[in-house]
């Protein structure tokens, strides 16, 4: 599969932690159409990686992680072009959503409209002090098309998803922590570091325990409490007829340290 592209940088700075980095820095990362294929195709090679744990997705420079859909490719847009780049845009993000690891988006700048919609499909958004986070396509005359009113209502709140959207306002890095959108703030300047410290943390866990958990809680939202609980049950007693499990529950008796290997 090539993983040779013009618009994005797909790279494993350690074994097991692949990092995509939008890479139109000019543009301020902004998501032109062929960003999006080359998005769905890098997506793909870590779909089909047996071996990857985790995913980190940042934007290239200090000033962005996306700033959008290319805007410069809307001009005379028909609807049914205007549909096509909707249904691409939402179909790369769910499947970045279902991808069995931990996708963790670093938001080093302005993560907007398309970008906040990249993030709000990530598992954890960690952001430096200088990101601003918004869903400004109403200043367009439009509205979000890659999923963001529906994860972003689902991951703070309605009234917060209708303020952002309606408003088209742009909230800073204090605001997207105490809504609750980011897990952790950093400085810009630790920010790198602060991601990869978490990438290995979690590239060290239960890979098996890992999917069921985000599996889980994906699923589990759109369920009635009780048939979620069920699938949890069915998942947790699945992670007993894993290896790992045996590792883990062995080391800690052993007062060792665990080795998982996915299996
Ligand atoms: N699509 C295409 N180009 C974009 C872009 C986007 N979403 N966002 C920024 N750019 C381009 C600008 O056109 C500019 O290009 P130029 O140097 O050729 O003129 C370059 O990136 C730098 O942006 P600029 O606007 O000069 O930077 P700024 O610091 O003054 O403002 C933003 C930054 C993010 C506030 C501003 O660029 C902006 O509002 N972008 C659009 C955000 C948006 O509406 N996103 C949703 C799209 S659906």
């Amino acid at each position: 599969m090539d993983t040779h592209y013009k618009n994005i940088l797909l790279e494993q700075p350690e074994a097991g932690i692949y990092c995509l980095t939008f890479n139109r820095p000019k543009q301020l990362n902004a998501l032109s159409q062929e960003t999006i294929q080359e998005f769905s195709s890098a997506v793909a090679v870590i779909e089909s990686d047996q071996q990857v744990r985790v995913l980190l997705l940042t934007g290239a420079g200090d000033k962005a992680f996306v700033a959008g859909a290319d805007i410069s490719e809307f001009q005379g847009l028909s609807t049914l072009e205007a549909r096509a780049l909707a249904l691409a845009g939402q179909d790369v993000l769910r499947r970045l959503e279902r991808l069995n690891i931990p996708v963790i988006a670093v938001v080093n700048g302005f993560a907007l409209g398309g970008g906040c919609e990249v993030a709000l499909a990530c598992d954890w958004i960690i952001a430096s002090d200088n990101a601003k986070f918004g869903q400004p396509e109403i200043n367009l005359g439009i509205m979000p098309g890659f999923g963001g009113s529906q994860r972003l209502m689902r991951r703070v709140n309605k009234s917060m998803a209708l303020d952002l959207c309606m408003t088209g306002r742009m909230i800073n890095a204090d605001e997207a922590q105490r809504i609750g959108l980011t897990n952790q703030v950093y400085s810009f300047e630790t920010l790198r570091d602060e991601a990869m410290k978490l990438a290995k943390t979690l590239s060290g866990k239960a890979p098996i325990a890992m999917k069921f958990i985000k599996q889980v809680m994906r699923d589990g939202q759109n369920m009635r409490l009780e048939n979620a609980c069920t699938l949890e049950a069915e998942l947790f007693s699945l992670c007993f007829a894993t290896t790992d499990q045996e590792e883990g529950v062995a080391a800690f008796l052993e007062k060792r340290k665990a080795r998982f290997k996915g299996r």
